[in-house]
């Protein structure tokens, strides 16, 4: 029988401590919704005693959400943990999460106090909070760096003071997964009660080793993993959920199975990195958008000969369409020839090859090669390859309202239209819109400086969602708003 690992969301408590990533209630509402529909096992939807509006929005989520364990988080003091019950008296089902360093470094320079009286002040804590819950987690923060005998006597105490969860934090992210997997190996050796409760791990990514921590301690009996869609929180972040569900579901060796509909996890990254307006980085595992993009001719040649050469899981899996084959001087015939194929035109190894040397002039002076650059190299004239700026002209700044004229020439006609906006970029956008009909959701929109200094050049890339297909778009300009509706034209020619 697989062993069952639970999944313990803090999006909106780690997660959301991290500056500028900071929800409204109605947004937290939405992504603990889109967390039930992913199937995690427990929720942790906030700190209540750090704000009323914290409280408040713990309180709204455990009116809406059905089947999650909520969870409320609390320092190992009373009024921290009267304001999680709180937060936590409509909840269905609800968990007082409590917690207190163990490790000397805080004990001695942030609590200048002894092992002995923070271990009575865990013990006081536990046994206060269950008096409003039966189900009480237990939190030793900077356990990564507590010596284990002092860790398991703690432990211990929390036990038998009445937790029914133990987390040992790698708070720091310190650990070497080793060390980590041995810690826990450790604790049940020599914790007594440890097999009645469920171990759980919170490991940040100081160092970049989050996930595979989480995954030295599930090896080593740990039955909860605490992370974050995405990674996001303090620092470098929290273990990132889609990482672990997917270590766990890839490796079958590791004989563990989840609640999670895997399906789910790009929707719900494409949701909190839209309302935390946190990017994704691109090449992030699982969900960064190079994840299933490949660019180098051998690797192209063998994803379509069998995509097991070089994907170990289907984009499908996480809720991708496809894979993408990028186009640029490092791809192969192959690969040309499977986009010339989707564009619908017929090729002969003898054309091919000619294209392909054409094709290699063109890669080497632009970085990537789109859909209206093959159908130029097919010998289709640049009138009839998609929309080009004329002129762009707009107004912003304060007080002036966000005004822009765009004129595109497309297949030889020139069309000018114009809008109001929340910004020149939404001006230029929606005058846009009004020229292309294509009704589509932008989901991500980027601007990074190339190189620096004042006199740089901009690239944007946008990331817009049309018929349920995500398309990419870049524009490079000294202009912000020139390169940002290149992206957006780029992006809108690409379109199906
Ligand atoms: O990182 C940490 O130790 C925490 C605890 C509150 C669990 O976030
Ligand atoms: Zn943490």
């Amino acid at each position: 029988m697989k062993n069952r690992i639970f999944i313990f969301d803090t999006t909106l408590r780690d997660g959301e401590q991290v500056p500028g990533c900071q929800l409204n209630t109605v947004e937290k509402i939405e992504v603990a919704k889109n967390l039930e529909n992913l199937g995690v096992d427990i929720i942790e939807a906030g700190f209540p005693i750090s704000s009323p509006g914290d409280l408040k929005s713990v309180q709204e989520i455990t009116k809406v959400i059905k089947k999650p364990v909520i969870a409320a988080l609390s320092r190992a003091i009373k009024g921290d943990i009267d304001a999680a019950v709180e937060s936590l008296k409509f909840a269905k089902r609800k968990r007082i999460h409590t917690f207190i360093s163990s490790s000397d470094i805080h004990i001695i320079h942030q609590f200048k106090s002894t092992r002995e009286k923070i271990t009575e002040q865990a013990v006081e804590a536990i046994k206060y909070a269950k008096k409003y819950a039966e189900d009480v987690e237990f939190s030793a923060m900077d356990a990564g760096r507590t010596e284990n005998k002092f860790l398991a006597y703690f432990i211990a105490q929390a036990i038998k003071a009445g937790a029914t969860t133990v987390n040992i934090p790698d708070t720091t992210g310190y650990c070497l997964p080793s060390e980590f997997g041995a810690k826990i190996k450790y604790l049940f050796n020599n914790v007594p009660g440890i097999e009645d409760v469920i171990v759980a791990v919170h490991c940040h990514n100081d160092l970049g080793m989050a996930t595979a921590n989480s995954i030295a301690a599930v090896q080593n009996g740990a039955r909860q993993l605490e992370v974050t869609v995405n990674g996001v929180g303090e620092r470098a972040g929290n273990t990132a959920l889609e990482e672990v569900v997917m270590v766990l579901k890839t490796r079958e060796d590791l004989n563990t199975e989840t609640n999670i509909n895997t399906q789910r996890i790009y929707p719900i990254s494409r949701l909190v990195s839209g309302l935390m307006k946190m990017p994704v980085q691109a090449n992030k595992a699982i969900v960064g958008r190079n994840a299933f993009a490949h660019s180098s001719g051998i690797h192209q040649n063998g994803i379509l000969k069998n995509r097991l050469t070089y994907e170990i899981i289907s984009p499908q899996e996480v809720g991708i369409k496809e894979s993408s084959l990028a186009l640029t001087a490092r791809s192969g015939r192959a690969a040309l020839a499977h986009h010339l194929k989707r564009l619908g035109f017929k090729t002969t190894p003898q054309k091919l090859d000619q294209i392909y040397q054409q094709f290699l002039v063109v890669a080497d002076k632009k970085k990537e090669i789109n859909d209206n650059d093959l159908r130029m190299l097919m010998g289709q004239s640049a009138s009839e390859t998609g929309a080009k700026i004329v002129s762009i002209e707009v107004t912003g700044g304060f007080p002036a309202k966000p005004h822009a004229t765009v004129t595109l020439s497309i297949k030889n006609k020139i069309i000018t239209q114009k809008a109001d906006g929340n910004g020149p970029v939404n001006a230029a956008f929606l005058a846009i819109d009004k020229i292309i009909k294509k009704e589509n959701k932008l989901e991500e929109y980027l601007v990074q400086a190339v190189t620096r200094g004042i006199d740089d050049f901009a690239k944007v890339h946008v990331q817009i969602d049309y018929k349920g297909v995500v398309y990419y778009g870049l524009g490079v300009d000294t202009d912000v708003i020139v390169a940002s509706v290149k992206a957006y034209l780029d992006v809108l020619n690409k379109l199906k």
